[in-house]
């Protein structure tokens, strides 16, 4: 039997209303309005489109929004200033630097720099600390993850107890989601196993998987019988494998490619991801849900 297809542009549609709505409350009750500036560092096409996107949608849900860009030769000094004015403005309560960031510029030195308390992309240091703690000490959720395990859950599968198997270990994506598939609480509680480039083999440890999280970044390394029958796959792989013409727009877009090939894998999970329109639209929304937190909690709205 065919899987059950999890749309993240539907359950992501979904949580966009609810915020929408909370901000509105936010508005009418607090006076609060969640802030959210963008940092991007030159012009890769990839990140315009991503801060694009971000942008677009905190507009649509009614954010303080802003879009801050920057020349590809900015020194790493200017950047950390500017980073350093936004921690200090209190309209904002989400800062985002778009990665990657030009070699020139210490990735980590930025990144560390921003405002934990602003951090809703959850990359500081010390946010990736107290994910690790668990429980009521993670204010933030990394984006990626957290919108991977929202879908894992509205689409009814019990991860109480299952085995989570997780393709990659980048500390956007793999090292998070595992850790938080194995804290207590809902969405979790499960047994996790981690594998990479150095597991000797990915298709034993992938066969065992009730739920298989797959983060490689190598268009279809997944193969079909790699799959237990009726599990739940969910492919976090956006590769770019060409570009084609858009029927709709007569101009030329990206073809992507998930890390599982979708058309066979499908005949055999139960539940499975798209690419496009999987986990990529989650990870928009959950920056989101970041950035209401954060002004919530700055605010002191419980
Ligand atoms: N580049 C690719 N993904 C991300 C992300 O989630 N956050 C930031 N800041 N940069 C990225």
């Amino acid at each position: 039997m065919a899987a059950k297809v999890i749309s993240g542009t539907e359950v992501a549609a979904q949580i966009r209303e609810e915020l929408k709505k909370e901000v509105a409350e936010m508005k009418e009750k607090h006076g609060v309005v969640p802030g959210l500036v963008t940092i991007l560092v030159g012009k890769n096409p990839a990140s315009v489109s991503y801060v694009t996107g971000k942008q677009k949608t905190a507009h649509e849900l009614g954010f303080y929004s802003m879009q801050d860009d920057q020349p590809e030769d900015i020194p790493e000094a200017d950047l950390l200033k500017l980073v350093d004015k936004y921690n200090k403005d209190p309209k904002i309560h989400g800062i985002l630097v778009q990665l990657p960031l030009p070699k020139h510029i210490n990735e980590k030195k930025v990144l560390s720099a921003i405002d934990p308390d602003k951090d809703v992309d959850c990359f500081h240091p010390v946010n990736v600390g107290r994910l690790m703690i668990g429980g009521s000490e993670a204010r933030f959720l990394p984006c990626t993850p957290a919108g991977i395990q929202e879908l894992i859950v509205r689409s009814g599968f019990e991860t109480s107890g299952a085995e989570v198997v997780v393709v990659g270990r980048s500390n956007i994506v793999g090292k998070p989601i595992a850790n938080m598939m194995l804290q207590k609480g809902r969405g979790a509680n499960a047994t996790v196993t981690v594998v990479h480039t150095g597991t000797k083999n990915l298709e034993a440890h992938c066969r065992r998987a009730d739920i298989l999280i797959v983060a490689a970044g190598v268009p279809h390394l997944v193969k079909p019988e790699w799959i237990k029958p009726g599990a739940c796959v969910i492919d976090v792989g956006v590769n770019r494998v060409g570009e084609k013409m858009s029927e709709k727009t007569g101009r030329m877009v990206p073809i992507l490619k998930g890390d599982v090939d979708f058309d066979a894998a499908k005949e055999i999970a139960g539940a499975i991801t798209p690419v496009p329109g999987g986990v990529g639209p989650m990870t928009i929304t959950m920056l989101m849900k970041n950035t209401v937190t954060s002004a919530k909690l700055a605010a002191g709205i419980r």
